[in-house]
């Protein structure tokens, strides 16, 4: 059981100083009758209420899948630039999403975003083994050396030891490659220090998948929508 006051006001309908007016002036039924008090203490999965006669969809948590642009970071606050979340309307802000995992402000593509902690979680934590796909395009060709070591796990900068990536060549050109990169973890950087360790740069970087989800490619950059039951099943699936 919640306050009335407090679901509403999860919901984006009003401060609770706000809904108290509300509820006063008898705007807002619960189960169909007008209710006064806004400290109401309802079970929002049960009880029906309409606000000025529409019917509240209530619902806890929300999932979003975004095409993040370039020079956007997916953070929930930054000083300085824009987050995902500045791109996101009011309507979804006030379910305090939060990125799944980080793309670096010049990576763009699939990013979830959502207020559902366990299900981060088990995307995130290499535990799981949830694999994310990236196109990349590289400022030199790709050769099999390159590709085994990925496969072997390669060594970072800083010691550590990559899990096992999969490294495929979409296209070699005389000074450059266009690659998918397929990896099980998402440490800071990763993808660009993978290529980094080879001595290869990473000039261009796009998630296209996370899991079995792909990215919506009819999404423009900047663009995002709430993730159909369908594609959270398919998430979910990446477990059984
Ligand atoms: N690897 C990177 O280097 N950057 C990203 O944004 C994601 C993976």
């Amino acid at each position: 059981m919640e306050r009335l006051d407090k679901v509403l006001s999860n919901l984006g309908y009003g401060t609770r100083k706000e809904l108290k007016q509300i509820i006063k002036k008898g705007y807002v039924k619960v189960n169909n009758i007008i209710v006064k008090d806004n400290g109401l203490q309802i079970d929002p999965e049960k009880d029906i209420i309409h606000v000025n006669d529409e019917e509240v969809i209530y619902r806890e948590f929300i999932y979003l899948m975004m095409n993040k642009p370039d020079g956007v970071i997916s953070a929930t606050f930054d000083n300085r630039d824009e987050t995902v979340i500045d791109l996101l309307c009011y309507e979804h802000q006030v379910f305090e999403p939060f990125p799944v995992g980080r793309l670096d402000k010049d990576t763009v593509g699939l990013l979830l975003l959502t207020n559902d902690g366990d299900l981060n979680h088990k995307l995130i934590s290499p535990k799981w083994h949830v694999d994310k796909v990236y196109y990349a395009e590289i400022n030199m060709p790709i050769d099999e050396a390159d590709i085994k070591a990925f496969k072997d796990g390669v060594i970072l900068d800083d010691g550590y030891k990559c899990m096992e990536a999969e490294l495929e060549i979409i296209e070699n050109l005389q000074d450059s490659a266009r690659v998918k990169v397929t990896v099980q973890e998402g440490k800071y950087h990763q993808v660009k220090r993978m290529f980094e360790s080879r001595g290869k740069k990473v000039v261009y970087l796009k998630r296209t998948n996370f899991g079995n989800l792909a990215l919506d490619e009819s999404l423009e950059e900047g663009e995002y929508r709430e993730l159909t039951q369908e594609e959270l099943d398919i998430l979910y699936s990446n477990w059984e």
